[in-house]
């Protein structure tokens, strides 16, 4: 039997990856690279879709390189990324209309703030399953639309495309301006709040309210099918799986039961609940979202806590303060001493995500005395992320009546130990992480070879999954309810900086 192979594409916020993984789910190679954060305003965010473009031909070439295989070696490539950023092309030209606007850009704030009206915030929640908030792509198409001279225009004529990432990608990838498909997966769709969440379609009313063409949208298919056979580099490999990366690594850690939870720390933080066939909505500041389609299968729903920044405040400690060189030092500076000496630090640098929804909220260090080191600062930073991810463990509890019993953990914060038994300890259950950590092109790798035979079916997958590390909880309950009562004091104080 010859092996059979499976590539994904991770175009994620900093960077661009492919990963090359085989029939066992194993990695034969990586490569990796970076692109511009381009910030031409105060909250705002921007990438340059065709320098990402760029950046993903050469690193699926680099790891086709590194795996020492040829395109044709492939059974299918698939496709995660970065969810939310929005981009605008040109069909004829195939060229950005403008750069895109990250997920992380507060620029619509007041335009979500108008569209909310009487309603406020959730006016479009019970159809779409989000807040209205700066972080979905609907509004970021609105501003666009609005504020690049003549685009409307354009876009009513049908000449102008809409995608998140994975549809720049698969259009790209399948041709561009030569046949290129317009399409979109479920997952990445639900986060645009444009999608109704029942009918899996556009809805109307909502495109209506935010006054979007539908001339400009994708077709949304599954997250696990082939949407058509790649040109150029990969001329022939059926390109057959988009998930967006949270939804991804919910794939990738086989969490295919109702109640598995997993929790991905990278720029940010997304914890996801599988809820089954039902979406089921939030009253506590989650979001409802679409957790993976295959093919013609009913759809499965997640309840997700979004954290906006986790992994970012370690390079922000690291860039912004130069406390420490290189990211993975905050570990060792950190248990340089017992405690955080009484500091938190709330990093609400895009306002606050779940379960607060605050645009108007903004960073506090709280808590300091002439006691406080940078060792202490070390260690409020790591421990913004654990109790960030409390909060929305606890809202999934109150949403869901589910009581998460283990976490399984991925990203690259998850190297760090301290951090882990950390979050073990205030959760007050064990968090696992599996060999693979690379769950999110894992999860892509896997919904790319279900559609194309390279697997049976999810048991299959299940039973590939294996433990690699794991903290039980340690920390006394009186010294957590302690820290936590600190922790949202300081959570209180970050908010009314901005409207
Ligand atoms: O919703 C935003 C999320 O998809 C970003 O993920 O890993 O690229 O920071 P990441």
């Amino acid at each position: 039997m010859t092996d059979k192979y499976v590539a994904a594409i991770d175009q994620g916020t900093t960077s661009s990856r492919c990963i090359v993984f085989d029939q066992q789910g194993g990695i034969v190679a990586v490569d990796q690279q970076e692109h511009r954060q381009i910030f031409p305003k105060p909250g705002w965010v921007e990438h340059d879709a065709s320098e990402i473009w760029t950046k993903v031909q050469a690193v699926v070439g680099g790891a086709l390189e590194r795996a020492g295989l040829r395109a044709d070696q492939l059974s299918a490539i698939g496709i995660t990324n970065q969810r939310e950023t929005t981009v605008l092309w040109d069909r004829a030209t195939g060229e950005p209309v403008h750069n895109a606007i990250v997920w992380q850009d507060t620029r619509t704030s007041a335009l979500c703030t108008e569209l909310g009206g009487e309603v406020g915030q959730d006016r479009f929640r019970d159809r779409t399953g989000l807040p209205l908030a700066s972080y979905f792509a609907g509004p970021k198409v609105a501003w666009l639309l609005d504020n690049v001279p003549g685009l409307r225009e354009r876009a009513e004529r049908g000449e102008i495309a809409f995608g998140t990432m994975d549809s720049w990608l698969i259009w790209n990838l399948t041709g561009g301006t030569d046949g290129g498909r317009h399409v979109t997966d479920v997952t990445n769709a639900s986060r645009t709040m444009l999608m109704n969440l029942e009918t899996l379609e556009w809805d109307q009313s909502v495109l209506d309210a935010m006054n979007v063409p539908a001339a400009v949208l994708p077709e949304i298919r599954s997250s696990s099918e082939v949407y058509g056979t790649a040109v150029g580099q990969l001329a022939g490999v059926p390109v057959a799986s988009a998930l967006g990366d949270q939804q991804a690594a919910v794939f990738g850690q086989t969490c295919y039961g109702v109640g598995e939870a997993k929790n991905t720390y990278g720029t940010g933080s997304f914890l996801l609940l599988n809820t089954g066939g039902r979406p089921v909505p939030s009253k506590h500041g989650l979001v409802t979202t679409v957790g993976y389609r295959l093919g013609d299968e009913a759809p499965v729903y997640c309840l997700e806590g979004s954290i906006a920044i986790t992994g970012a405040l370690v390079q922000w400690f690291r860039d912004q303060l130069g406390i420490i060189n290189d990211a993975s030092e905050i570990e060792a500076l950190a248990a340089s001493v017992e405690d955080n000496g009484g500091a938190y630090i709330v990093p609400a640098f895009s306002g606050l995500f779940a379960p607060y929804w605050r645009s108007d909220a903004r960073g506090v260090i709280a808590g300091l005395t002439r006691y406080v080191t940078k060792a202490h600062l070390a260690r409020a930073v790591l421990e913004a992320t654990s109790w960030q991810t409390r909060e929305v463990v606890d809202a999934m509890y109150q949403d869901s009546g589910v009581e998460i019993t283990t976490l399984k953990v991925d990203g690259g914060m998850t190297a760090n130990s301290l951090l882990m038994q950390h979050q073990a300890d205030v959760l007050g259950v064990p968090v696992i992480r599996p060999v693979v950590a690379e769950t999110t092109c894992l999860g892509a790798a896997y919904a790319a070879g279900l559609a194309t035979g390279v697997w049976s079916g999810l048991d299959e997958l299940r039973a590939h999954w294996k433990r690699d590390a794991e903290w039980t909880p340690s920390m006394s309950a009186e010294e957590r309810d302690r820290e936590f009562a600190n922790w949202h004091k300081a959570v209180e104080r970050s908010f009314g900086w901005e409207k």
